[in-house]
């Protein structure tokens, strides 16, 4: 009678037993995928007409021993550090990079492109990826991955894969600040409302189609970039406080948006990232971080150098990026990279581990 009764109670406890650790195992991120601009953007833009490339020296040289990817940077950048700290790939591939395949992408994958943003102008300015394609090039890599994985494992990665959003830099100070159009058509404050609804409409879209783990990231102090800092030469090079007041007025209301759709979409997992207030304290206080240059970038000069002016030759190109917060004029080094991502994984991201 005994044995008869503890056999199922075996069976009972060892099939909770494993519930709970396939729970466990359900609960873990099974891959990056990411939207975006250059803040985020792998190699999607080696393969676009543009003039906006970076598949050249100087950039990389500290990746991967001296190889450019068509990062914006000297090395990786935050999204690889991303995958790295959730036991992930070093590197989050980009889809075009014929190089890698759908099982590549399984664990890992980048859409962004970079000169992009929320608005479809933007990316018409330099002729890159806008969002909206971003969003069906998912949804053909969900096809690809359902046919080489099979639908069951494919969705389970899916919906499991923490997804990046990071972009909006490029509609301000690409598009907004510099033309004519979205300027006569909006307030400030109103082209805010405008790229925030795009924002919100894309996030709906991708959870629609099953994304329940999504970060949005905000905006950095764009006011102090280099390339900003030198059409404030009039001021000494100081931060523009005009763009750096715009960019956590954004912020906010992107946080806002986290909030209300937190509560409007079950069981999404938002979070709200944001870069603001690490990248300001390093340009504030660089050397507390090792940093010796703050105001100028590592590329050329540092005032301007950019894509295809951030050229090999420069003679004034630093020899060290690690004492620089900027390799090019708009984007930050590793290092700077490096420290923005664990900081996002520690305060923010760590919910998803
Ligand atoms: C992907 O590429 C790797 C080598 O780079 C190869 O071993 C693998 O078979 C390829 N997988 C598919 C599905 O093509
Ligand atoms: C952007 O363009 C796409 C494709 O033409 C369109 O479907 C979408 O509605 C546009 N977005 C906005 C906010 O106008």
């Amino acid at each position: 009678m005994a044995n008869s009764l503890s056999i199922p109670l075996i069976l009972i406890i060892s099939q909770l037993y494993l519930q709970i650790w396939f729970l466990k195992i359900d609960a873990k991120v099974t891959s990056i995928i990411v939207f975006g601009d250059s803040t985020v953007d792998s190699g999607n833009n080696n393969y676009l007409p543009t003039i906006l490339k970076s598949n050249f020296m100087p950039y990389g040289r500290d990746f991967d021993g001296g190889k450019p990817t068509g990062r914006f940077s000297n090395g990786r950048i935050p999204t690889d550090f991303i995958s790295e700290a959730f036991g992930l790939k070093e590197t989050v591939p980009a889809y075009s990079d014929p190089a890698y395949n759908i099982s590549d992408f399984a664990t890992g994958v980048c859409f962004a492109s970079a000169g992009t943003g929320y608005d479809n102008l933007t990316s018409r300015v330099l002729n890159v990826m806008p969002l909206w394609k971003e969003l069906e090039k998912y949804k053909e890599y969900r096809k690809r991955l359902k046919g080489y994985l099979g639908t069951n494992k494919a969705e389970e990665i899916l919906t499991h894969a923490l997804y990046i959003i990071s972009m909006g830099t490029n509609d301000f100070l690409e598009n907004y600040y510099l033309l004519p159009h979205r300027q006569l058509q909006y307030t400030v404050e109103e082209y805010q409302n405008f790229l925030t609804g795009i924002a919100r409409t894309f996030i709906k879209q991708i959870y629609k189609l099953g994304a329940r783990k999504i970060s949005l990231t905000g905006l950095p102090p764009m006011g102090c970039l280099p390339l900003e800092r030198t059409t404030n030469f009039l001021f000494g090079r100081d931060c523009i406080q005009k763009y750096n007041n715009v960019a956590k007025d954004f912020n906010n209301k992107l946080q806002a948006l986290v909030s209300t759709l937190s509560k409007e979409l079950y069981k999404l997992q938002l979070v709200f990232s944001n870069p603001y207030d690490i990248l300001y304290e390093i340009i504030q206080k660089p050397e507390s971080f090792g940093f010796e240059n703050e105001a100028f970038a590592c590329c050329g000069t540092g005032e301007f150098e950019m894509s295809y002016l951030c050229i090999e030759l420069n003679p004034f190109t630093c020899r060290d990026a690690n004492k620089y917060v900027f390799w090019d004029s708009f984007h930050p080094t590793e290092k700077t990279n490096a420290i923005m991502a664990n900081y996002a994984v520690k305060t923010t991201l760590s919910v998803f581990q």
